[in-house]
């Protein structure tokens, strides 16, 4: 079978660097080059094999010469549409791992994704262990009336709780049809201590230097309690996710919204 032909917008990026490493040391994919707006030179080097490839300050140039299977984004929200625009237009699938896309965006990457006959993986956590856990936080929450969430991040991380933490209580909450159990507490002698809360789902946020990103869902019963956690040791983390899309988008046709869609995990 034919290698499946790569670019990359936002190369130069943590994710861009690290999913051009894991695109070269792919047999069945090949890095033809890749965009970022901080780019000094006019090829880059992977760190990974020593592979040079053409580098473009734009995603224009980019496409114009490189004629590619898959465009991965990791770039900003601001900047993923336009070059979700010109991939499609131009027939190429695309893999967007850019957060922050609004559902009107969703919607247009759906409608030019099958008016080109193309696919469209857009995924905002590509750790194939969180996309587990919540699925089976899913599973579990329909047999516990208590539950809590400790997410745990390093000490530059901007928002509080995460954004998954977030979605995992949505997702409990949707999947059980109904609020959790919050025992109440008489008398909180430091104001927060219990986490903040939601539909009776506690929200723990722990903020340290040294750590990457973890999340552990405890549930609790009579006589018992089930935690699942996911720990993530660095962003390579990431890696497995982004190329089982890479290697699915090119048999897709239209919006696949989340890595559990492309994960088999049933209902
Ligand atoms: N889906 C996931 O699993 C996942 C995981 C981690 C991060 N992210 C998201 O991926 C995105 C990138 O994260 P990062 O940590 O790599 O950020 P980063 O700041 O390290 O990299 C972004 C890169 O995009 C480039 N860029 C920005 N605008 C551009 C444009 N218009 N044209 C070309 N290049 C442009 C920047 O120069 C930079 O090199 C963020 O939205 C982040 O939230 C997603």
């Amino acid at each position: 079978m034919s290698q499946i032909k790569v670019v990359i917008n936002g190369i130069l990026g943590r994710m861009g660097q690290q999913t051009a490493n894991a695109v070269v040391i792919e047999d069945a994919l090949e890095l033809l080059g890749g965009a970022d707006m901080k780019a000094a030179s006019d090829h880059l080097v992977t760190p990974v094999n020593n592979r040079s490839v053409p580098l473009y300050t734009d995603i224009g140039a980019l496409m114009k010469n490189c004629r590619a299977d898959v465009l991965v984004d990791f770039t900003k929200a601001e900047a993923t549409m336009a070059s979700a625009r010109l991939a499609l237009k131009s027939g190429t699938h695309i893999v967007v791992g850019t957060t922050g896309l609004s559902e009107a965006d969703l919607n247009e990457i759906d409608e030019l994704a099958k008016a080109n006959n193309k696919g469209a993986v857009v995924a905002a956590n590509f750790a194939i262990g969180a996309v587990v856990l919540m699925h089976l936080a899913k599973i579990a929450a329909k047999h516990f009336d208590n539950a809590e969430i400790i997410e745990l991040h390093h000490d530059k991380k901007l928002d509080a709780p995460s954004g998954t933490a977030l979605a995992t209580a949505r997702a409990m909450l949707k999947s059980r049809g109904r609020p959790f159990t919050y025992p109440p507490t008489e008398k909180e002698t430091l104001k927060g201590t219990r986490g903040g809360q939601t539909e009776g789902i506690s929200i723990h946020s722990v903020r340290l230097p040294g750590l990457v990103a973890s999340q552990e869902v405890i549930f609790g019963a009579l006589g018992q309690t089930l935690s699942l956690r996911h720990d993530t040791i660095n962003r390579e983390s990431f890696m497995p996710g982004v190329v089982l899309a890479i290697k699915e988008v090119v048999t897709k046709r239209g919006l696949i919204y989340g890595l559990d869609a492309l994960l088999n995990l049933g209902e």
